[in-house]
């Protein structure tokens, strides 16, 4: 029932919205969490200050998301192929999750959420990767929202390291050719376990998918919202779930 724990008769008071459709929430929300950089140079800030507003915004759509119940939400956080930016940028970035896990993660513990990472843990700092094992041993047992941290993840590579897993079964006889199907494929992603996401939403005026869950995205619903990340608050993601709510998925049918 953890679906309705702040519904009844309480949606005004939560800030949500009279209109959304409790049936019909989506199951997997992922957002490209994009501008950052341009909310910051916008204010006159260094780019490392959009960074740390973004971080606000993680936790505010993070309880809005546990609130009216979607069971996952997954939050692109950095690329594989954001190594490619500054020095500084990257190593302030590498901070963020220590961060943000040392304000957070006492609340997000009590509010049952589950804390999983999606990506490669090679090449990620060991201060980073400490923070971010700790979250996940520490929730693994929470049965409530899945907080899944796309970091250092692309999707070419996640599809490129299934395929060789693939090969190596069938070259070792685990595999016949024949058994090779959408699930042998599904089970080596980084996903492997998850749903695939319902709504996708990517800020900051971009309209790209930026090599984010190419595989998984294939009947995904798709929202661009021009706000940049560190603006983008509750109210913009339950105006994202009416939207998904008022469109219809046919998924090849009628
Ligand atoms: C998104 O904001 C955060 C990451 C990619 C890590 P950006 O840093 O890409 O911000 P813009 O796109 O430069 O405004
Ligand atoms: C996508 O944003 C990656 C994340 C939000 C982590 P980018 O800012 O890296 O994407 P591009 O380079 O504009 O496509
Ligand atoms: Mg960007």
């Amino acid at each position: 029932m953890s679906q309705f724990k702040t519904w009844f008769g309480k949606k005004k008071e939560a800030g949500i919205p009279e209109q959304l459709d409790e049936t019909n929430i989506p199951k997997h929300v992922a957002i490209i969490m994009d501008g950052n950089g341009r909310w910051a140079r916008r204010r006159g800030l260094p780019r490392a200050a959009g960074h740390h507003a973004g971080m606000k915004a993680i936790k505010r759509v993070t309880v809005a998301a546990d609130n009216i119940g979607v069971e996952v939400l997954s939050l692109y956080s950095f690329s594989t192929e954001n190594w490619k930016r500054p020095r500084d940028e990257v190593d302030y970035l590498m901070k963020l999750p220590q961060e943000f896990l040392a304000l957070e993660l006492d609340e997000l513990i009590e509010k049952n959420v589950r804390v999983r990472m999606t990506g490669w843990k090679e090449g990620v700092p060991a201060h980073t990767l400490g923070a971010v094992e700790e979250a996940v041993e520490k929730t693994k047992n929470n049965t409530g929202l899945i907080l899944n941290f796309a970091f250092n993840y692309g999707s070419r590579m996640e599809m490129m390291e299934a395929v060789r897993g693939i090969v190596k079964a069938v070259q070792s006889g685990e595999l016949t050719l024949e058994q090779v199907d959408e699930a042998s494929l599904e089970s080596r992603l980084q996903t492997a376990g998850l749903p695939d996401p319902d709504l996708l939403i990517r800020t900051s005026g971009e309209r790209r998918i930026s090599n984010f869950m190419l595989w998984q995205l294939a009947y995904t619903e798709l929202i661009f919202s021009d706000l940049y990340w560190p603006d983008f608050s509750d109210e913009h993601l339950y105006e994202a779930i009416l939207e998904y709510q008022s469109r219809n998925r046919r998924f090849g049918g009628l």
